[in-house]
């Protein structure tokens, strides 16, 4: 995720800057960037790479007592020099450092453009900084431009912006994106989170959403965008370092799993049209064509990825009605695939790096068909040798077991799906528009789950000491048995296994006794009554029934030992929702083992090996 810092005062704010953004590099980043003002001149610095380098070049400019500072984690356009931030006006006077999203950035470029402002970058950010720009030259007021500018702008926004002709001020503005002040000594600071400032000061105070801070060395003033002024007491932060980056949670796992609205919302923004129930998304937008009219898809990838790719094929089969064809791709690659005419290659990786992932993408392109990718990590190897393709857009994972990325990945899976099933005519408008509507209300189910995680903390400490697991669940939410079961080998070794619920019969149920712990996915879809039979079969044999469920009726009570209960949704959403308390289970159960949760043994992040 993209890293903020500015500074004011006395010190030498290339030192405050750089070491400010060594403090961010946790979040996740591909470029870095700082913008320094003295002598009524602003040097810009970026590069993309690590913020080492970026201190190396920092060493070579002249001093400076105010600058602002960037980490990006590309969202538009490539990690390259020129998209990194800070972004500049026409003019060399404005600079500006921005997270979030800019979503009318096409439009507000077009309007820019035909006044005459000239873009370099791919960015959204660079829209911005041209509309201050704009009201700049009628107000030439720093802090009336960036108001008058954020009333124009649609999307989510922390930004910091200081000008050459206003050498003593720094603006701040926040809608979505966190910023926290940091008061000190004839100095003051501001960044996205607090561990880039706190080794200057503890004494801080948050911006909230739709509020402007003018920033001087001696002075924070706090208003709304109407102009009101906000009074507001300053906090003292007493927990560490940590602690701050982990966003106050004891792990990168249990803060990444409580990102999920929010990584949801990321993943439909600027993407869904309501009105006609249809789905937009600018990376595939000219090889739309190529897409509805395949004859077939073939996904590839590895893991939780594969887990995705698995519900993608439910889930485009059922209402694209195109066939899809999921393949590990470690497998794909040395089995002479046959791909023919009309075949779309899609590579699911979270991180873009996975070699099995890219050689089989590799293999595939030999064919001739068009390979598209769906990836989180901008500008990765993946992503650049596809021929088009979506990012999920959920920001750095840290922790090693995938989580937020594996709901990502199935909200753009929907995605696809609307556009293709759309476009294909195989679902009508209204269908669409409820499709949509569905969609929209995800991030405050999830929510809903997350805030009641009493019973599966239970849960986790009776079972904690199992030696095997057996995940089970039907249709869509067969994949997710198996990333349930996935998720709890990996992070707490203990055995588990994943089946299609019905499979049991055929042999796994030998393994049933008191011992066994059996979770089901049961939720109040058209497979309900036959996986209560299921859940029956290993209650006969003793075994001990955990349920995630909708709305439990009589027969389910009394055959589950423990229910864990979930807001309802439409059935090709319904992965998104039931995964979560499969991976709070797993965490849960991880921690009561002491196991090291965000690093588990024999695991990297990126598997770059085949
Ligand atoms: C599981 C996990 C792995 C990855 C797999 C593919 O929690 O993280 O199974 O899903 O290594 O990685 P990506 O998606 O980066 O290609």
């Amino acid at each position: 995720m993209c890293g903020i810092v500015g500074y004011i005062g006395d010190k030498d704010a290339r030192e405050v800057l750089v070491e400010g953004l060594k403090r961010l590099e946790y979040r996740g980043y591909d470029s870095a960037g700082v913008a320094l003002l003295a002598n009524n001149r602003i040097d810009v610095l970026k590069t993309p790479g690590k913020v080492t380098k970026l201190e190396e070049m920092v060493s070579g400019v002249q001093q400076a007592k105010i600058g602002i500072g960037h980490t990006r984690w590309a969202t538009h356009g490539e990690p390259t020099t020129v998209n990194a931030h800070p972004h500049m006006d026409c003019t060399g006077n404005i600079a500006i450092i921005h997270n979030g999203i800019i979503e009318n950035h096409s439009a507000l470029k077009t309007k820019l453009t035909s006044l005459g402002h000239t873009f370099r970058s791919q960015t959204d950010t660079e829209a911005l900084v041209h509309l201050i720009e704009e009201f700049y030259s009628r107000t030439n007021n720093l802090e009336m431009a960036v108001r008058f500018a954020l009333k124009d702008v649609d999307g989510t926004f922390g930004l910091v912006v200081m000008a050459a002709s206003e050498p003593d001020i720094l603006v701040a503005a926040r809608r979505g994106s966190p910023l926290v002040i940091g008061l000190g000594e004839s100095e003051n600071l501001i960044a996205s989170d607090a561990s880039a400032l706190i080794r200057h000061t503890r004494n801080v105070i948050y911006l909230h959403d739709n509020e402007i801070a003018v920033i001087t060395r001696n002075d924070v003033a706090l208003k709304n965008l109407d102009d009101e002024t906000i009074e507001r007491e300053a906090e003292h932060l007493t927990f560490d370092l940590e602690q701050i980056e982990k966003g106050g949670f004891d792990h990168f796992m249990l803060k990444e799993i409580n990102e999920q609205p929010e990584t949801i919302r990321n993943a439909f923004r600027g993407r869904l049209i309501e009105e006609t129930g249809i789905s937009n998304m600018g990376g595939l937008h000219e090889v739309d064509d190529k897409i509805t009219n395949a004859k077939r898809f073939v996904i590839l990838a590895c893991g939780t990825s594969w887990h995705a790719a698995l519900v993608g094929k439910y889930i485009l089969e059922q209402y694209a009605k195109i066939p899809v064809e999921v393949d590990y791709a470690s497998e794909f690659r040395y089995r002479n695939p046959v791909l023919m005419e009309g075949d779309v290659v899609w590579a699911i990786s979270q991180s873009g790096e996975t070699l099995d992932t890219l050689a089989a993408l590799r293999e595939a392109r030999k064919s001739g068909v068009p390979v598209y990718g769906i990836v989180n990590v901008v500008g990765s190897t993946i992503a650049r040798e596809t021929d088009a393709g979506v990012y999920i857009h959920a920001g750095p994972e840290i922790g090693v077991a995938s989580t937020k990325a594996f709901t990502s990945q199935l909200a753009v899976l929907n995605l696809i799906n609307l556009l293709v099933a759309r476009k294909r005519k195989t679902i009508s408008e209204e269908q669409g528009r409820e499709i949509v509507a569905e969609m929209r209300k995800l991030p405050g189910k999830i929510q809903q789950i997350l805030d009641n995680t009493g019973v599966i903390e239970s849960i986790a400490e009776e079972f904690k000491d199992s030696r095997n697991f057996l995940y089970l669940g039907r249709g869509v939410n067969f994949p997710v048995a198996l990333e349930g079961a996935l998720k709890l080998k990996e992070i707490s070794y203990i055995h588990a296994e994943g089946y299609p619920a019905a499979e049991m019969k055929h042999g796994p149920i030998a393994l049933i006794d008191d011992n066994m712990p059996a979770v089901f996915i049961a939720l109040g879809d058209s497979t309900y009554d036959k996986i209560l039979s299921n859940i029956q079969e290993v209650r006969a044999r003793k075994g001990n029934v955990i349920v995630i469920a909708n709305e439990p009726d009589s027969r389910l009570k009394e055959l589950a030992r423990h229910i864990i209960q979930i807001p309802k949704t439409i059935d090709i959403l319904s992965p998104i929702l039931s995964v979560i308390p499969l991976q709070l289970l797993s965490y849960y159960i991880a921690v009561k083992r002491g196991c090291n949760v965000d690093q588990p043994r024999n695991l990297a992040k990126s598997v770059t090996v085949e």
